[in-house]
């Protein structure tokens, strides 16, 4: 497998940094634009539907489902086999993700697969766990494959061994039920360093959102994976990558995370609702970036996440404010998202109205208990000597992710220091 030490992904190689460089980040969106997205069923009906194609279009001898999982979600897969068994599918269930699907995990799984020999997967968990469905069903395909070297584009011709990857979130914030996206963990690299797959054969084929299955998580995990969603969508968002079909996602997703995020947060499972809407507003938000880019917030967050083991969405949350900031002194399109938090923008200069927004944002996180800046992270506590001896590596990190690689404004390593430098005690970006 391709986990030896010192491998690094093609976004880190300088010539692509050079290269994408020169076309000034933004240009490959001109080169790459579609619009795709697994079929997405929802509402009490979702699970007949699903069963319903699944009876309608696979032959008796294909009848074989791997139910990938964790060992927190694996409570909801006897619902899944019981469905599957209606049509005669058998089932095997494999518990053995782990949180930010590292690679070992996945090896483990293709031998299952080898012997097995599942025609769909089912993937019923959180952001690890369909991520890590994603690259297994690679591996299992195409064991051939570099994992580091896996480019957006092109075919990875897979889905000759799997037909369908069906993914049912347990978590309202990753949208990796939709998105061409997976984040896998490099256990080689010390710290251990996230390796970002894109493909659009990496979107799941079906994505079913079942409420019941999100409705009790805790109230941490829902600010967290909310803020998530929040994070991909108004990041996405403002980088200008987008096109109107991706603006309508993320615009829609912001306005539902508005509103029903902070329900989710205080009633949980009393708001079946709020649970509802959520699920609804991440897909949207995963449909937003993923059909674009996300926002340079998960370059800072990919890297703080794995240096100080901080919540992925705690992370990119918190950095919005920042990343915002940076974007707004070459684009305007942050103004669009003022109304959203019902900001009247009339006899207001540009600079008082961005001040109010910023605030606004600041506000939103506040109100469920976030935090906006390092020192005010609570789980855990990041020690302030600790973080500015690590800074070097921190940068490190965050320049050689792939978010960085596309960034819409120019950034370097002197850049992404004085962010995490003022993200520390949350001064605001004037640079
Ligand atoms: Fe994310």
């Amino acid at each position: 497998m391709e986990n030896e030490p010192e491998q690094i992904a093609f976004y880190e190689s300088d010539m692509i940094k050079d290269l994408i460089g020169a076309l000034k980040g933004r240009a490959p969106a001109g080169l790459m634009a579609s619009f795709r997205t697994a079929q997405i069923l929802f509402g009490i009906a979702a699970l007949n539907q699903l069963s319903g194609f699944l009876d309608a279009s696979l032959e008796e001898e294909d009848r074989r489902a791997l139910i990938i999982t964790d060992d927190f979600t694996v409570k909801f897969a006897s619902q899944i086999s019981k469905e599957l068994n209606k049509i005669n599918m058998s089932s095997k269930v494999w518990s053995g993700v782990k949180p930010e699907a590292p690679f070992d995990t996945i090896e483990e799984a293709v031998k299952i697969c080898e012997d097995f020999k599942p025609k769909i997967f089912v993937a019923i968990g959180g952001g690890s766990v369909i991520d890590t469905a994603k690259a297994v069903m690679i591996k299992y395909e195409k064991p051939e494959t570099n994992l580091y070297m896996i480019l957006p584009f092109g075919s990875l011709g897979l889905r000759k061994k799997i037909k369908y990857l069906i993914a049912i979130p347990t978590t309202s914030g990753t949208g990796s039920e939709v998105t061409s996206a997976a984040m896998l963990t490099d256990i080689n690299r010390d710290p251990p360093k996230k390796l970002a797959l894109a493909h659009s054969e990496l979107v799941p084929d079906f994505a079913v959102l079942i409420t019941d299955f999100v409705k009790d998580m805790p109230p941490f995990l829902t600010m967290a994976t909310g803020l998530d969603a929040l994070a991909h969508a108004a990041g996405a968002y403002v980088s200008s990558w987008g096109n109107p079909l991706t603006d309508a996602m993320n615009i829609y997703a912001i306005k539902e995370i508005i509103t029903y995020l902070p329900r989710a947060y205080k009633y949980g499972a009393k708001d079946i609702e709020a649970r509802l809407h959520m699920q609804l507003a991440a897909l949207m938000a995963g449909l937003g970036f993923s059909n674009s880019r996300v926002g340079i917030d998960h370059a800072l967050g990919h890297s703080l996440g794995k240096v100080c083991r901080v919540h992925h969405g705690l992370c990119v949350g918190m950095f919005l404010p920042y990343t915002i900031a940076f974007q707004a002194k070459i684009s305007e399109r942050w103004k669009d998202l003022c109304p959203l938090f019902g900001i009247d923008s009339k006899n207001k200069d540009n600079d008082e109205l961005f001040i109010e927004f910023l605030q606004n944002v600041k506000d939103f996180i506040y109100s469920l208990d976030g935090p906006v800046c390092v020192k005010e992270i609570k789980n855990p506590v990041i020690n302030e000597e600790e973080y500015h001896k690590n800074l070097d590596l921190l940068v490190n990190y965050a320049e050689n992710d792939a978010v960085a690689l596309l960034s819409s404004r120019y950034i370097d390593k002197e850049i992404l220091k004085r962010m995490f430098e003022y993200a520390w005690d949350g001064r605001t970006i004037d640079f």
